[in-house]
């Protein structure tokens, strides 16, 4: 006689039941940036619509910033921390390799022995995060999952780089993932393209940043701290063109059109990419679109729940509206789905 498996079972369909942020206190105006590079206010806003960004103090670490934010999806959600059955953080600015910070942050929340991990996907952190936690509440391995995205980028800055000065920003953003009666989560389009892995880039590991300074980088030279660096314009091109039909395919699989839409949550890496996917995607005019990254810069993983945050508490979108999110970053890789909004 065969034995089988009693397998999992899970939830029919899964959908967001809270959202949740945090931004640092210290805004940095593009004022200040032009104190370390040669730019201009003008320039700054035109060519990636970002006005300020904050920038983390040293209390506001990637642990506390993902409590604060993930309290406040938590409370949204209405449920009780010990319910969380996961927790995913994304991140690619928690500097210390081992342990994952998620388990300390499950542990400050109280969700008790609940499986709590990183993961690095970069700008898709957060739609890699809830790809993973829909199929964990529908495959019966948690009722309710909670994905934080986080980042410290000013760590990770280096401030005498034009190409890159102005444009990241910290802060964490948080959403609880559980069952629902109804479809919340439709297919999320997910990929890489590990053949353009140096196109955002750190720039060097850690092991040859600290390694002795003389076999490196010569005697008598400083050992430099790893920053991002990026190639901009092959970035804009791919996230122009090869996004916006990612994004069309989220829309297909989870079979709606853009005239669906309550609302469109682009990752916040520059003005100029929305509005251009805005315009590939044919966006009617009415759907809102998420323009955060004025007041915010580029937060990577955490940039699109900060952003469905703010859209939802000034009531440019509302709940149980469907929005279309997507991330696109380092590796390269790249998340979409639509969603409807807790
Ligand atoms: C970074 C980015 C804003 C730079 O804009 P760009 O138009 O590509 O800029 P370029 O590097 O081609 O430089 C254009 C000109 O601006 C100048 N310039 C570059 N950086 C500047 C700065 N910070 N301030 C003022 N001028 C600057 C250059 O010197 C160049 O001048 P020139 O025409 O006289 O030679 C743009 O490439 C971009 O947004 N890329 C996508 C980046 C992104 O979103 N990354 C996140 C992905 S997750």
């Amino acid at each position: 006689m065969s034995v089988t498996i009693k397998p999992a079972t899970g939830a029919q369909y899964s959908r967001i039941h809270g959202v949740g942020g945090y931004r640092p206190t210290r805004v940095i105006p593009n004022s200040e940036v032009l104190n370390w590079i040669d730019s201009s206010d003008e320039w700054i806003r035109t060519r990636s619509g970002i006005a300020e960004r904050r920038w983390a103090g040293p209390q506001e670490t990637v642990a506390e910033m993902s409590v604060q934010a993930a309290g406040k999806a938590v409370a949204m959600a209405g449920i009780r921390p010990e319910q969380i059955g996961g927790v995913i953080v994304a991140t690619v600015s928690h500097l210390k390799q081992t342990p994952a910070i998620a388990t300390e942050i499950a542990q400050r929340l109280g969700c008790g022995t609940a499986p709590a991990f990183d993961i690095s996907a970069a700008c898709a952190g957060f739609g890699y995060g809830l790809g993973l936690a829909d199929g964990m509440v529908r495959g019966g391995s948690a009722e309710y999952v909670l994905v934080i995205g986080v980042e410290r980028l000013s760590d990770l800055t280096d401030v005498t780089d034009r190409s890159t000065a102005f444009i990241f920003g910290d802060g964490a953003g948080a959403a609880i993932v559980g069952p629902s009666e109804t479809p919340g989560i439709g297919k999320v389009i997910w990929g890489s393209d590990g053949s353009q892995s140096e196109v955002i880039s750190q720039t060097q590991a850690w092991d040859t940043a600290f390694a002795k300074p003389d076999a490196v980088n010569g005697a008598g030279e400083e050992t430099k701290w790893p920053a991002l660096r990026m190639e901009g314009q092959t970035v804009f091109r791919w996230a122009v063109y090869d996004m916006a039909k990612v994004a069309e395919q989220a829309l297909e699989a989870a079979g709606i059109t853009a005239d669906q839409l309550g609302a469109f949550i682009p990752h916040q890496a520059n003005m100029r990419i929305i509005d251009a996917m805005v315009k590939k995607l044919d966006l009617p005019p009415n759907v809102p679109v998420a323009r955060d990254i004025a007041e915010t810069g580029n937060t990577s993983a955490a940039s699109i729940p900060l952003a469905m945050e703010r859209m939802l508490e000034r009531g440019e979108a509302k709940s149980g509206d469907l929005a279309l999110i997507i991330g696109f970053g380092a590796g390269l890789v790249y998340a979409a789905a639509v969603v409807t909004l807790p």
